[in-house]
């Protein structure tokens, strides 16, 4: 795709908007080498989700639980945000009032500059007791006897795992945050996966431009006003160039409104 490839349309109602958000999965940073969960080289393809990702599986062996986090944990240490998530980060200074809601357990949109994040799905730096929520930032050894909360509960990673709750108050802000949308950006998702699949559907509904970015149409495609095809660390740059460009434009004076 090319910068004159995005509709001037899009860009007009950016440009007239105040409440944005980017709804990001695991797209978005597999240009950081991140890789994603489903379609080409997707961990679900190689790996047994209700062995790593439930709460049975970590019942059953915590040990390979917390050997499979920690191996996420140092690839994640390793990487660094993309220019996807940058752009995001950027987007902010135009719209004080964007969120951010993501699938994504990789703290990349923090490290990338981005305030206003909802992290739908925990985030893998933290850990926490199965038992009373208490949080524990220290390193787990997977081959060693795996630590307990001072409540006797097994410590757990901070993420939401196959058939658990979301967090709510997260879950809660960001359904709002979809509701009050003027534009609202799919990003590098599949769109398969609830309840986080719903919140484009509920930004649509209440009359938000819906925007998606993705190397290949999804169940969301139909759906959405713009379709925009390739890789979120290029269309996001883009997006963002084209966007600041009118803008500068129309503070030179000859941009027609
Ligand atoms: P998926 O792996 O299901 O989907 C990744 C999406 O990103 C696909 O639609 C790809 O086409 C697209 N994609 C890949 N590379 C891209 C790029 N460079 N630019 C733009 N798009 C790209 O990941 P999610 O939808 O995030 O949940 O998965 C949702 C949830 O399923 C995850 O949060 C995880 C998983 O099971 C839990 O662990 C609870």
């Amino acid at each position: 795709m090319t910068i004159n490839e995005i509709p001037q349309s899009l860009i007009d109602r950016l440009r007239r908007a105040r409440r944005v958000v980017f709804a990001t999965g695991a797209g978005i940073s597999a240009e950081s080498g991140v890789p994603t969960f489903r379609g080409e080289g997707g961990i679900w393809n190689k790996m047994r989700p209700e062995e790593l990702a439930s709460v049975d599986g970590f019942m059953r062996n915590p040990n390979l639980v917390w050997e499979w986090y920690q191996h996420r944990r140092d690839l994640m240490s390793k990487v660094a945000p993309n220019p996807g998530h940058h752009a995001i980060a950027a987007f902010e200074k135009h719209f004080p009032d964007a969120v951010v809601i993501t699938q994504n357990i990789d703290g990349l949109h923090r490290r990338a500059g981005s305030t206003r994040i909802l992290e739908l799905h925990g985030n893998i730096s933290r850990n926490k007791c199965f038992d009373c929520g208490r949080l524990y930032e220290r390193e787990i050894d997977p081959d060693a006897e795996l630590p307990h909360c001072g409540c006797g509960g097994m410590i757990r990673p901070d993420v939401v795992w196959f058939g658990e709750m979301l967090p709510h108050d997260i879950l809660q802000a960001a359904f709002e945050a979809s509701e009050a949308a003027e534009v609202f950006l799919s990003v590098g998702t599949s769109a398969v996966v609830q309840p986080a699949a719903s919140l484009p559907l509920v930004a649509a509904r209440r009359g938000a431009c819906l925007v998606e970015v993705n190397v290949e149409p999804t169940p969301l495609t139909p759906v959405a006003d713009v379709f925009l095809q390739g890789k979120s660390g290029e269309i996001l740059p883009l997006l963002l160039e084209r966007f600041e460009a009118r803008k500068r434009q129309i503070v030179a004076g000859d941009g027609t409104t």
